[in-house]
């Protein structure tokens, strides 16, 4: 392993502007001319990540014509996304990687457009405003696991998927998409499958036929109809007795200075697809834990019946349910659905006593600091009692499943709520035994998704 600063005193952060020129370049993997490490890449994203790791915290290489330095060190993450934010912007990779449509959405904005909206939109997230969520949560979860027939065999992604997807429409935007529940997805998968950053048509610009494209422009086209319908139906009505994401845009919108039509769209697409495909993700992974760790099934069993007693899960229960929050966390660790966050350099900025030149494309690895052995003991075993207790002994971005600073997930509150309910109306009523592969193997998409698709058996309790 080459040297690098193991000490990470500060001497970076201390450097305001640009970096001196006589600082080095980081070290990384040996490239191949024209096309540095694509094919590396492409071949096991994985094995990639493996092999960065043994050239230190900061590494360079070039995919697909961009160059990337990841960073592996939690004192980097923090100075990237709480510390210096202005030094960065959202990477470049993500639009190019086919997400544009989001581009005017809170995801990928940038700068004034960014603040404004996360001004306009934050209000519909305050604790209040988000428990008052608590109540449909619970009521369409309940309605989730009742369609559930006894010995049934259960794929919880797409189970999930639709459970969190209804909880979105029936809490931002008001809305029942009946039939359209399959617009919503069908355009989601075509994103997962487009922005696969295993595959090489992730780096080929979306206009070009190939057949992923093709796919993908369908869907968004059909999604972008959808809550267009959404906005237009809205206006018509007026939204008084909404109250909701829907109508605090519709209403911005009509300042001289608001969201233009394509921004509200892109708004509402980023929250229905940013909202629902982490939150199923994350619920599947706890599933799949919980049937491969008895004892701590065994164990939330034991929190939920005690908690509960029998009666529906309330917002006000949370308190109780300390050992379910620790499940919550420890998937969120082994599993982080958002497993990977994308920034750009805006200037040249030093990092573990490297240059990384400004334009170049940073990676932060979340599930590379969560499972790193410097900070986490036995960092691959599934044990949420690690989280008892302060854990003043992890830096705090070593973990950082929703990211950091000023453009943390929006949804942070919502999710984790969401998360504690749903498993909590779950495990009251069922309980699961894979029937699928139990090796997982990883789809390196936009999100962490599983290779195959994971499949229970549903048991009623
Ligand atoms: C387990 C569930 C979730 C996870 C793991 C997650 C993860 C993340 C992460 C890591 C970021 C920061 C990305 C970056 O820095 O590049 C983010 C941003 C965001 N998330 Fe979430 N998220 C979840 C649920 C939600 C929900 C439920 C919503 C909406 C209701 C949501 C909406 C957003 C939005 C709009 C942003 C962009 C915020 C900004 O840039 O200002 N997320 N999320």
């Amino acid at each position: 392993m080459e040297q690098q600063d193991a000490t990470l005193d500060g001497t970076d952060a201390g450097r305001a502007g640009a970096a001196p020129d006589d600082l080095p370049l980081p070290p990384g993997p040996d490239g191949l001319p024209l096309v540095d490490n694509t094919f590396q890449f492409l071949d096991d994203v994985w094995a990639f990540y493996d092999a960065l790791a043994e050239h230190g915290d900061v590494v360079s290489y070039g995919v697909g014509g961009y160059d990337f330095v990841t960073l592996l060190h939690p004192e980097h993450v923090e100075r990237v996304l709480v510390g210096e934010p202005d030094r960065f912007r959202k990477g470049d990779i993500q639009r190019q990687s086919g997400i544009e449509f989001l581009e005017r959405g809170l995801l990928l904005s940038e700068g004034e457009a960014w603040r404004r909206q996360r001004g306009t939109l934050q209000p519909m997230f305050y604790r209040e405003r988000v428990e008052s969520f608590g109540e449909p949560m619970v009521e369409e979860a309940v309605a989730a696991v009742g369609s559930w027939d006894d010995g049934a065999v259960l794929e919880p992604q797409s189970a999930f998927s639709e459970l969190t997807l209804r909880i979105l429409a029936r809490t931002l935007v008001g809305a029942d998409f009946g039939e359209e529940y399959g617009v919503v997805r069908e355009a989601a998968e075509a994103i997962q499958a487009k922005s696969d950053a295993g595959a090489l048509s992730s780096f080929l610009p979306h206009w070009l036929p190939a057949p992923r494209n093709r796919r993908f422009r369908g869907a968004t086209a059909a999604f972008d109809d959808l809550v267009g319908g959404l906005i237009q139906e809205r206006r018509d009505t007026g939204g008084d007795e909404h109250a909701d994401l829907l109508s605090t845009l519709v209403a911005a919108g009509e300042a001289p200075d608001g969201p233009s039509e394509k921004e509200m769209r892109d708004q509402l697409m980023t929250f229905l697809f940013a909202g629902h495909e982490t939150s199923s993700l994350a619920l599947t992974y706890v599933v799949y834990a919980l049937t491969q760790h008895p004892e701590v099934a065994e164990g939330l069993r034991e929190e939920v019946d005690g908690a509960l007693d029998g009666s529906t899960p309330t917002v006000g229960v949370l308190p109780d349910l300390t050992y379910t929050e620790r499940v919550i966390r420890e998937t969120l660790r082994l599993y982080p659905p958002a497993y990977v966050m994308f920034r750009r350099t805006t200037e040249d900025v030093a990092f573990g006593g490297y240059r990384v030149p400004a334009g170049t494309e940073l990676t932060l690895p979340a599930f590379r600091l969560h499972t790193d052995p410097r900070f986490w003991d036995d960092p691959e075993a599934f044990d949420p009692s690690r989280w008892e207790g302060s854990r003043e002994d992890v830096p705090e971005y070593a973990y950082f499943p929703f990211g950091g600073g000023p453009r943390h997930c929006i949804g942070m509150r919502f999710a984790m709520l969401e998360l504690k309910l749903l498993l909590a109306t779950v495990v009251q009523r069922a309980r699961f035994d894979l029937v699928s592969d139990p090796d997982l193997a990883f789809e390196p998409a936009a999100t962490l998704q599983p290779r195959d698709p994971i499949r229970v058996r549903v048991r009623h309790r």
